[in-house]
């Protein structure tokens, strides 16, 4: 998983982890989720673009449903629906962030189906995040599912999707970040990439201050989409409109900001992520 910017960090002790004791969703989640800046850029985008504030939503392949979660959090008039097949991510959110929230979790259903099957009742925004959508190998597969999103939105709705890319997107190679606060690093593996199909195995491994590692923690085989298709396939779901957000950069102009704002043309860079918001 390519990491967005996460700015904000606390200070934890130390080698508090190694490959004996560590949760690879706990490292997932320290690693490279941000639940409450995509919640913020999820309401800003359905305040500008739609005049609402949203408050029935959806996580498509949710895992753990951290987001999801958030979004029971961040308001008593949130409510929400989360859709994974795997049932150890979801036990494991369960567990981690759905019992700390007592009668609140009553607001969340996790379901455990296909993303593409539909909701109990129709988001005013929906999101599939990290790139996970990317399971989806075909055309007319991509466009399923985006039909059926379109379809299951409520009126006025907002559906949003993360992507990565840039030349460096299809290198074979790995890229480590040392995360110093928490005290392990984070490795994004691309391992193979087969040009033909468009196809990639990636892997995310945890190294450890003690010198240990957690190999092929995750594992991934997806098709790497290009921003341009997948728009263009939004755009034959029928959705009305479908923008690009793009991230600004730092100071020293070289590494993202965090911030995305819309942009028509975007400007080369060797490895970025991005947002695509379609709306209803
Ligand atoms: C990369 S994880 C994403 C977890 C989380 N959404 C995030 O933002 O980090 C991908 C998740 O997609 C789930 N998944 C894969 N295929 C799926 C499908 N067809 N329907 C629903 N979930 C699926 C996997 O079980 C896994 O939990």
């Amino acid at each position: 998983m390519k990491r967005k910017d996460k700015n904000k960090r606390k200070k934890l002790p130390k080698h508090r982890f190694t490959a004996a004791t560590a949760d690879k969703y706990e490292l997932y989640q320290l690693a490279v989720q941000s639940p409450e800046e995509d919640i913020d850029f999820l309401i800003d985008v359905c305040k500008s673009e739609r005049g609402r504030t949203p408050r029935h939503f959806r996580e498509d392949f949710c895992g753990t449903g951290l987001l999801t979660a958030a979004w029971i959090k961040r308001d008593p008039a949130n409510t929400a629906e989360g859709f994974d097949i795997d049932p150890e991510p979801i036990e494991w959110g369960q567990a981690r962030h759905f019992a700390e929230l007592g009668e609140a979790a009553k607001r969340a259903t996790i379901h455990l189906k296909d993303a593409r099957e539909p909701s109990n009742t129709a988001p005013d925004v929906r999101c599939a995040q990290n790139f996970s959508y990317w399971v989806l190998k075909t055309r007319s597969e991509m466009l399923n599912y985006f039909n059926g999103v379109r379809e299951d939105l409520a009126d006025g709705g907002v559906f949003v999707i993360d992507l990565h890319g840039g030349p460096e997107s299809i290198d074979v190679m790995e890229e480590e970040t040392e995360l110093e606060d928490e005290g392990f690093t984070y490795v994004w593996d691309q391992d193979r990439h087969w040009p033909v199909t468009g196809e990639a195995r990636l892997f995310i491994h945890f190294r450890f201050p003690d010198g240990t590692e957690m190999n092929r923690a995750f594992k991934y085989k997806w098709r790497l989409w290009g921003l341009v298709e997948l728009k263009d396939v939004l755009e034959d779901a029928g959705f009305d409109q479908v923008d690009c957000y793009w991230e600004g950069t730092d100071e020293d102009g070289e590494s993202g900001n965090g911030v995305f704002t819309k942009e028509s043309k975007g400007e080369h860079c060797a490895a970025y992520v991005a947002y695509l918001v379609a709306l209803k």
